[in-house]
């Protein structure tokens, strides 16, 4: 069955990007020039998803407006003759069929997702986390849904972190393939381990292909960690009688919820644009001969 609908969960509060996100959305946030959204939509379109489903929260509205029209502003860039940025406006609200559902209180990821049952319905889906940006040369959730049409069942991706940031990620009990070495059939999921409990290094980032199967499971699990509905709780209850896949994706990933994952992201994408790139790379080497100057190095 093809992955039509892509769950793009924006209802978090942005804790740790405050005070930026006291009142802009996290996923507002340019990375160079475009919200860091727009870059997960993109990516959701490249691999042939055709619905967006944003669970969104109060407050948070400028999401769904940046992929609607916008008059006003159209007629403006049309009456000056700026027809660059008028196409590349009305491009935006042309990319994909966007619905929107509340997600009244902020209960977990897992609960955001819940949120999404009856527009999902009972088809496999994708799940793409705003926070998580990955610059890769095939969208990394096409190749997750390669994965999923090949084995038709549900795939998370991985990445391979240091083992003293196990406690920052859910992480994979996994063993890898020998076929295919990015692959790995998961045995167990655990949410934020301490280290000496961590059963690898392999943590989940924010891209997930999901059966339908996986809402019994979220209506069922208890609150856990933090007191929130989490997606991995309901992953482990999956496991005990569907098969769960790990991908290694191939790219560079960005936390772009996190301040300092915020700031490479910036530097990361403005280093792929032309106009920035020698002007960027003079700024750096200039700031580390200061550092250099001062002893600091
Ligand atoms: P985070 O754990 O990053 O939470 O959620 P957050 O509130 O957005 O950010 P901080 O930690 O306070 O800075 C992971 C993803 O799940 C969504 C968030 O919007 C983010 O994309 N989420 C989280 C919801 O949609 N609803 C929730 O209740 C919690």
């Amino acid at each position: 069955m093809k992955i039509r609908k892509a769950v793009i969960p924006v209802a978090g509060l942005g804790t740790r990007f405050l005070p930026a996100t006291k009142t802009i959305p996290k996923e507002m946030l340019p990375i160079v020039d475009k919200p860091s959204i727009q870059y997960i939509v993109e990516e959701a379109v490249q691999s042939g998803i055709e619905q967006i489903i944003f669970i969104n929260a109060r407050g948070k509205e400028a999401i769904e407006d940046h992929f609607d029209t916008h008059i006003e502003m159209e007629t403006i860039l049309k009456n000056r003759g700026n027809d660059l940025l008028l196409e590349e406006i009305q491009k935006l609200s042309r990319l994909v069929q966007i619905a929107t559902i509340r997600q009244k209180v902020p209960l977990g990821l897992g609960h955001a997702i819940l949120c999404a049952k009856d527009l999902v319905g009972q088809e496999p889906f994708a799940v793409m986390l705003g926070d998580d940006l990955v610059d890769s040369k095939v969208p990394c959730i096409q190749q997750l849904i390669h994965i999923f049409n090949e084995e038709k069942a549900s795939v998370i991706a991985l990445m391979k972190v240091k083992k003293e940031q196990t406690s920052l990620y859910g992480i994979a009990d996994a063993t890898p393939r020998k076929s295919h070495e990015r692959l790995h059939d998961i045995r167990a999921l655990l949410e934020k381990p301490p280290v000496e409990k961590a059963p690898s290094n392999l943590a989940i980032i924010g891209r997930y292909i999901l059966t339908p199967e996986i809402f019994d499971q979220l209506e069922e699990v208890p609150p856990g960690k933090g007191g929130e509905i989490q997606l991995t709780d309901a992953l482990v209850k999956l496991l005990h009688f569907q098969k769960v896949l790990g991908y290694c994706y191939e790219g560079e990933r960005f936390d772009a919820g996190d301040k300092f994952g915020f700031l490479e992201a910036n530097l990361h994408y403005a280093f792929k644009r032309p106009e920035f790139k020698e002007r960027l790379y003079e700024k750096i080497s200039s700031l580390y001969h200061q550092l250099l100057l001062s002893n600091r190095l």
